[in-house]
């Protein structure tokens, strides 16, 4: 196995880039480039990095964002929302997709609403089912009850105190009366529960454990599963700096919107002391903006929807919460970067309206700083890689995030471990010269990790894998950090990387 790190820092570091008052960028070997592990799963939970955060919430199958398809036993068919949703609800369908799936969100453990396709909400009026509703009410909560013999049968409760009932394949009605029907295939309100989607993230856990469990349980987590010690780990292994996902509650801490929990600025600020302590850069990373910026948990989304950046309320409400931040740790000797935003998703985020959220945030971090990184994350699906490079090279000091997965691509689906080798050396190393220009925006590789399709690797199979990525992502101009510190799966765990010898920084 090659060991690469001295090599690096002097190679490369006479490489490194900055913008200067011009907003020009020009060689310099005054700072060290970033060599970063992301503290993923922390301050924005994630469930598949620690599944055990969810092991004790009541009633778990059904969080928000749960997708659940019901077919009816008796006339053999699926629930859908008729054209996707805006008129009846029918139990017509013989098989299950979009429109017939169902997005939960969650009232408590036993009540829910539930959520379209185009995003109405089931409700009822009078006895007629129907996805009218641009929000939920009284008349869009529902209870499921399950068959405790057989947990897939299940009876949906309408507010109106009856059950809904498949009469017909055109039409479901909430008249049917009583619990004495049985659970049987005669039965008109019985349906057969099919989950097709979870999400575990910040609002399934919090939002899953309610009010009363849920202060207790993200405190525990916050206190334990990154503390002081993970800093010198960091240091003594050769890193420099931490990229630190936050979400926007963070900003009104103590008091952050339900279902949040106070305590997450507080985790923060022993992160800013501790990477004072051992002399490691902190990038505060706003992973979670408000109506979730792509959809998925890690952005803290509710139901899978992106409706970050729709209204002009949602990118001004986001400016401030990087204005919070860059005010509260401006004055950190650690703060080195601010990312505004994580990994918007085109289209559902135009790139217009994108540009117009940079700006604004951008400014608020200049309102404190003239010295901090201005991290702008590259939208994910659609877009062109440098579509940014217009607007941050009107800026100072600033990078480009992009993320670096061998993964999440069918292309990857039957790729050998030498054809994924081969890939960083040649295309991901073409990527990264394409986009970096010795006047544009310094390239930040914010994120990537020595796992890959490959099933059965051997050790030094990941061994030579990670460390092509060391070498290529080496090169870029403002650096790199790996995802993440910690993560049950051993691979996403630079922690368990580093002391199995799977990776040598
Ligand atoms: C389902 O029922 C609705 C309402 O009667 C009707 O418009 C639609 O064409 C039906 N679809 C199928 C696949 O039968
Ligand atoms: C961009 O924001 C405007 C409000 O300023 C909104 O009307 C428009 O729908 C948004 N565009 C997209 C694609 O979200
Ligand atoms: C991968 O290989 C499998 C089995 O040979 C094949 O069915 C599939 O189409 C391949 N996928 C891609 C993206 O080439
Ligand atoms: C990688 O780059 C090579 C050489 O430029 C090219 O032939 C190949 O198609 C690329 N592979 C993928 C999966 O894009």
């Amino acid at each position: 196995m090659k060991i690469y790190p001295i090599l690096f820092m002097t190679c490369y570091s006479c490489m490194f880039l900055i913008s200067n008052s011009n907003g020009r960028t020009v060689p310099d070997s005054s700072i060290p480039p970033v060599r970063a592990v992301n503290l993923g799963g922390w301050l924005v939970a994630e469930g598949w990095i620690k599944p055990s955060l969810f092991q004790g919430i009541p009633n778990s199958d059904f969080l928000d964002g749960t997708g659940v398809q019901f077919k009816s036993v008796t006339v053999g068919k699926y629930l859908c929302a008729e054209s996707g949703g805006g008129t009846v609800i029918v139990a017509n369908r013989s098989s299950a997709s979009g429109w017939e799936t169902f997005s939960l969100w969650r009232i408590n453990e036993r009540t829910f609403n539930f959520r379209v396709f185009n995003r109405k909400f089931v409700g009822i009026n009078g006895i007629d089912t129907v996805a009218l509703a641009d929000a939920p009410g009284q008349t869009e909560t529902f209870e499921i009850q399950r068959n405790p013999d057989d947990l897939n049968r299940v009876r949906i409760k309408a507010p109106n105190g009856f059950f809904l009932q498949a009469k017909t394949e055109d039409l479901v009605t909430a008249d049917y009366e009583g619990s004495n029907g049985g659970w049987g295939d005669d039965n008109p309100s019985i349906f057969l529960l099919t989950i097709s989607g979870r999400m575990q993230g910040e609002y399934q856990l919090t939002n899953g454990y309610g009010p009363n469990l849920a202060p207790q349980v993200m405190q525990e987590h916050w206190s334990t599963f990154i503390v002081e010690e993970d800093f010198n780990f960091i240091k003594k292994n050769g890193l420099n700096t931490v990229r630190i996902p936050v979400g926007w509650w963070i900003a009104s801490d103590p008091s952050p919107p339900k279902p949040y929990v106070a305590g997450s600025l507080q985790a923060l600020d022993n992160a800013f002391s501790w990477a004072q302590k051992y002399g490691i850069k902190v990038i505060v990373d706003l992973h979670a903006a408000p109506g979730s910026q792509n959809g998925w948990e890690h952005s803290s989304s509710r139901d899978g929807s992106q409706e970050w950046g729709l209204t002009d309320d949602s990118i001004e409400e986001t400016v401030l919460v990087i204005d919070f931040l860059t005010a509260r740790y401006a004055s950190s000797p650690s703060l080195f970067a601010v990312e505004l935003i994580n990994e918007p998703l085109s289209p559902g985020v135009s790139l217009e309206n994108l540009s117009k959220y940079y700006r604004g945030a951008y400014d608020a971090v200049r309102k404190y700083s003239e010295t901090v990184y201005v991290v702008l994350s590259n939208r994910l699906g659609p877009s062109e890689p440098t579509e940014l490079f217009g607007l941050a090279n009107g800026f100072t000091k600033s990078a480009i995030d992009v993320h670096y997965y061998n993964l999440y691509s069918s292309i990857f689906d039957n790729m050998s471990v030498q054809q994924n080798i081969d890939y960083v050396y040649n295309n991901r190393s073409a990527q990264l010269t394409q986009i970096t220009t010795s006047n544009g925006p310094l390239i930040f590789v914010g994120e990537w990790v020595a796992e890959w399709q490959v099933r059965g690797a051997a050790k030094e199979d990941y061994q030579r894998y990670a460390a092509a990525q060391l070498e290529v992502f080496g090169r870029a101009s403002f650096g790199w950090a790996y995802w993440t510190l910690r993560n049950v799966n051993n691979i996403w765990s630079l922690e368990w990387m580093i002391n199995n010898g799977y990776l040598q920084l």
